[in-house]
């Protein structure tokens, strides 16, 4: 079980275009101030996320519920958005076969089919709703607030089918809130409603190791335990200051640097695997909404542009943008040990060069090869980039690298200086839709939308 990263071609020594000498002799200084203000946030309860792999109270609240689920249903539906759904997009895609929903019953092991419905079109909501044998689903509804508006929207949608079909709507539903506060939490506890915790210290991004993803995981019977035990390991690997020690510190330092001494602005997630290819739209969101800020009143801003990519998909399309589009990027590959899966490419057409060489080869090897292969080009032509390698794609793995996002994002925060905690530009769109819609404590945000300007027909076509 190793995580590991190798910065070698983030390094101006190494490839042109990377860290100076100078910067990176500064670094522990610049991360030391950083892992500092960390601590005070850790010290003041700030962090709760620290916590939750030695949590068990918490852990036993998903297995228990789990334990009681079993059997019962043969869909799980989680409602939410945000933080409240990429994570447990992401686990679903690593942790469960490809194609799970469509696997037999027999061939899932009798586990649960698992769907998350992460926005508000009716599209999709509709066709799943229609199709669902309502009486075999599990509905878990996941907001910290407890208001979010989609979320609500589609628990209330969904309320009102169990209504319709079900004898008893408490039972296909589990809510996921904060322990005292907010509207599911009312909900439940008025009508009997099951309802999990998502400790207070613990915000939406970084929530996945909460019920938020362990009691997906665990209704699907996923090894929540591993999962816990790889953050835990990485939670471990981060005590300290000393910046060449501490994983989370190198990735967060050099992107930071990347971004403000070398203009490198756009930070990919590229993983090389199906399976962590969710991971990737899951550390947009937490680079993102954590770190896009406005440091005091009037600052225009700060924060690198997070994106998501996959290997070896993305060399036919994104990958040119890397090698020959504005040097303003750095690109983190996620590297598997592909050999678990021993899949060899048949040794035919021989006499024909662009078949015959392929024969022989693991599919996995050649997935790996060309991971190298494109950190090596991308280095050649003086594009940074760094590799986590990761001996597989399982909950251990996955574990750790949620937890070295998290804790490098934090520290990335502090060297920007903002709260990486917080997402106060989210707001303002939420007070407009409340506007519109009617709800009754937003007549500010009215006054303000009907200031703005109307669209004006010059400008349509
Ligand atoms: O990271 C965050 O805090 C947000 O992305 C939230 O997860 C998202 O807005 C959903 O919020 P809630 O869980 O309160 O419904």
């Amino acid at each position: 079980m190793t995580l590991r990263i190798d910065y070698t071609n983030m390094m101006g020594d190494v490839i042109n275009g990377g860290v100076s000498a100078a910067d990176w002799s500064s670094a522990p200084e610049l991360f030391h101030r950083a892992f500092a203000s960390a601590e005070k946030r850790r010290t003041a309860g700030e962090l709760g996320f620290l916590a939750l792999p030695g949590d068990e109270a918490l852990h036993k609240q998903s297995l228990d519920f789990a334990a009681r689920a079993k059997g019962k249903f043969d869909d799980v539906v989680i409602l939410g958005i945000g933080g409240s759904a990429l994570g447990p997009i992401a686990l679903r895609t690593a942790l469960l076969a490809p194609d799970w929903n469509a696997l037999t019953d027999a061939e899932r092991g009798s586990r649960p089919r698992l769907h998350v419905l992460d926005n508000v079109d009716p599209h999709r909501i509709d066709a799943l709703l229609g199709r669902l044998k309502l009486e075999r689903s599990l509905f878990v509804v996941i907001s910290k607030s407890g208001g979010t508006a989609e979320t609500m929207a589609q628990y209330l949608v969904v309320r009102e089918r169990l209504a319709q079909q079900t004898k008893d709507v408490a039972a296909h539903l589990v809510f996921v809130t904060d322990p005292k506060n907010g509207a599911l939490r009312a909900i439940a506890g008025r009508e009997g409603i099951s309802a999990l915790d998502i400790p207070p210290a613990v915000g939406g991004r970084y929530s996945v190791l909460t019920p938020v993803g362990i009691l997906p995981a665990a209704l699907i019977g996923m090894d929540t335990a591993q999962l816990l035990a790889g953050a835990a390991a990485i939670a471990e690997r981060c005590k300290g200051n000393e910046l060449a020690k501490n994983p989370a510190g190198v990735f967060a330092t050099l992107q930071f640097l990347a971004d403000t001494k070398l203009g490198r602005h756009i930070h990919v997630l590229m993983p090389y695997s199906d399976p962590l290819r969710d991971v990737a739209d899951w550390f947009v969101q937490l680079w993102a909404e954590s770190l896009g800020k406005h440091r005091t009143k009037g600052d225009p801003g700060v924060g690198p542009t997070p994106l998501a990519a996959l290997g070896a998909t993305d060399q036919h399309s994104k990958v040119q943008l890397f090698m020959e589009g504005p040097p303003d990027k750095t690109v983190t590959f996620i590297a598997v040990d592909q050999g678990s899966i021993r899949l060899e490419i048949p040794k035919l057409h021989g006499d024909i060069k662009e078949l015959g060489y392929l024969g022989g080869h693991q599919l996995g090897e050649l997935l790996s090869i060309e991971q190298r292969a494109t950190a090596g080009a991308l280095a050649r032509r003086g594009r940074i980039n760094m590799t986590i390698h990761v001996d597989r794609a399982d909950a251990w793995h996955l574990g750790a690298l949620f937890m070295l996002l998290e804790i490098a994002t934090i520290y990335a925060g502090e060297m920007y200086g903002i709260n990486p905690l917080d997402q106060p530009g989210v707001e303002l769109g939420k007070q407009f839709t409340y506007a519109m819609l009617g709800r009754a404590d937003a007549e500010q945000a009215r006054q303000e939308w009907n200031l703005l300007p109307k669209p004006d027909s010059r400008y349509a076509i």
